[in-house]
């Protein structure tokens, strides 16, 4: 869409949105007080990256959304592709013996795109639904192979793989497991992240990667290697806190996954499709071959929704065994939606024909330069950046690294601050969390930084003053 007028926003003058929205609509990750008081800030249009509110305000989002408008919005190019296949076909029937030829281009183009032998797509709703299929597909694998013992699956603390019952047990962030849910689930199991800025104390990044491989394979061990199925991992943790491994750890994981027949799910929803400055990460930035890839959030760069699980033909040979009789007894209605395929294809074409990964390696390597100016400021105990994933801890005492107590909201001050000036990043407790859209440009990269800038120095003061920052 062209720069939204005035006219357009004098259209929501009288529109009762803030009252609608807190009469009727449950958002995800709702914080009822919260919403109950101040209601949420309502948006109307975007371009590029940027987006608007009902009264015309402008914010630079360095969140991309979340974590997905990565060709940036508001494309006419899109918008009549999306058009077009809605009156050429706007659904079909996935499942059985029914196909439709978008989808199928896709999931081509995706085999052609992943690492290795990831030859065989599964399409679905969006990132959870591929996590969830991932699961679903190893226990049938197992089952295939005459292995039904072998169903236990290792992931990490702080990871995020979505939000389905399941996801949320593979998933393990503290700030999620609110009591008013329910967890746990015996065949599930936690090891610690990679997060060098939580090492244990005295550690160096070697030790620390010997620490954290030794004691996935005593996990292993204790489960017994027979009943452990797969490994699931970001490649870089996201939502848990932009978690960038040390060298050599996605590597050294990986490779205890091959010594006991573990299979590597690299779950890339938010890896994958540029924000790394690659269609996938965990080859070409780690060398590991995965056996199974989820995508999602940039595959279509949310223009519409789409997930993928793209898996091995090792696995396939297994589940496709000749003669067996066999049903993939699994499915969406939406899967291989052909408006949604039709946005994938066209964002990555418009991924390859833009070069939009060099640019992110560009872009992205200034990103991590500038945001490292950051670290000298009070209250930035850690600065983590690769490429447009990017995140600033704050943390009370430099040296200690402690934390300041959660109801402070550290990360939320200093979001309110930044919106306050055009600016979007996203709060997480004692952290602000950026992954803005690929076609960011150096000169948006300096407004983040700077803006970030004057907001931690005023909170910092502003904390000064009332007692509750020592300023070390
Ligand atoms: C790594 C990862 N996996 C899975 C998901 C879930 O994706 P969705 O929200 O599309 O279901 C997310 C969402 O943020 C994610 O970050």
């Amino acid at each position: 869409m062209a720069t939204p007028t005035q006219a357009f926003f004098d259209g929501f003058a009288n529109a009762d949105l803030v009252e609608a929205d807190k009469a009727h609509y449950m958002h995800g990750y709702h914080v009822f007080d919260e919403h109950r008081e101040q209601g949420a800030l309502n948006i109307v249009a975007g371009e590029g990256a940027y987006i608007y509110d009902t009264a015309g305000n402008r914010f630079l989002d360095a969140v991309g959304g979340m974590w997905c408008t990565n060709i940036g919005l508001g494309r006419e190019e899109m918008a009549l592709a999306i058009a077009d296949q809605v009156r050429k076909l706007a659904y079909a029937n996935p499942f059985c013996d029914m196909a439709n030829n978008v989808a199928i281009d896709l999931c081509k183009k995706l085999a052609s795109l992943a690492p290795g032998d990831l030859d065989h797509v599964f399409l679905t709703t969006g990132g959870s639904t591929a996590v969830d299929t991932a699961y679903r597909l190893i226990q049938y694998y197992q089952n295939c192979r005459g292995k039904p013992e072998k169903k236990h699956v290792i992931a990490r603390y702080n990871a995020y793989h979505g939000s389905t019952t399941l996801c949320m047990q593979i998933g393990n962030k503290a700030a999620d497991r609110v009591p008013e849910f329910d967890y746990g689930n015996e065949r599930i199991h936690h090891i610690s992240n990679p997060n060098p800025y939580r090492a244990p104390q005295g550690m160096n990044e070697e030790q620390f990667v010997d620490y954290l491989i030794a004691e996935f394979e005593d996990k292993i061990l204790s489960i017994g290697a027979d009943k452990v199925a797969a490994f699931f991992a970001e490649p870089i943790m996201g939502s848990g806190g932009v978690i960038i491994p040390p060298a050599g750890y996605l590597k050294r994981m990986w490779e205890v996954c091959q010594t006991y027949d573990i299979l590597f799910v690299a779950d890339e929803v938010v890896t994958s499709f540029g924000r790394l400055g690659t269609f996938f990460a965990s080859e070409a930035l780690f060398g590991v071959q995965p056996d199974i890839i989820t995508t999602a959030k940039g595959l279509t760069s949310a223009y519409l929704p789409l997930g993928a699980c793209i898996f091995s033909e090792r696995i396939w040979k297994v589940i496709d065994e000749p003669g067996k009789g066999r049903c993939f007894t699994h499915g969406f209605t939406y899967s291989g939606h052909p408006v949604c395929c039709t946005a994938a294809l066209k964002n990555i074409e418009i991924i390859e024909r833009e070069n939009l990964l060099a640019h992110v390696n560009d872009v992205g390597g200034y990103l991590e330069q500038r945001l490292a100016t950051l670290r000298e400021l009070p209250l930035v105990g850690d600065v983590r950046c690769k490429k447009l994933m990017a995140c600033v801890e704050f943390v009370a005492d430099k040296r200690s690294k402690a934390l300041f107590p959660e109801a402070l909201n550290i990360g939320e001050k200093i979001h309110t601050k930044a919106q306050a000036r055009g600016l979007l990043v996203r709060p997480m407790v004692h952290l602000n969390v950026m992954s803005p859209p690929l076609i960011i440009t150096r000169a948006q990269v300096d407004e983040i930084v700077e803006t970030l800038r004057e907001c931690i120095l005023e909170v910092a003061d502003e904390l000064s003053l009332a007692g509750q920052y020592a300023g070390q």
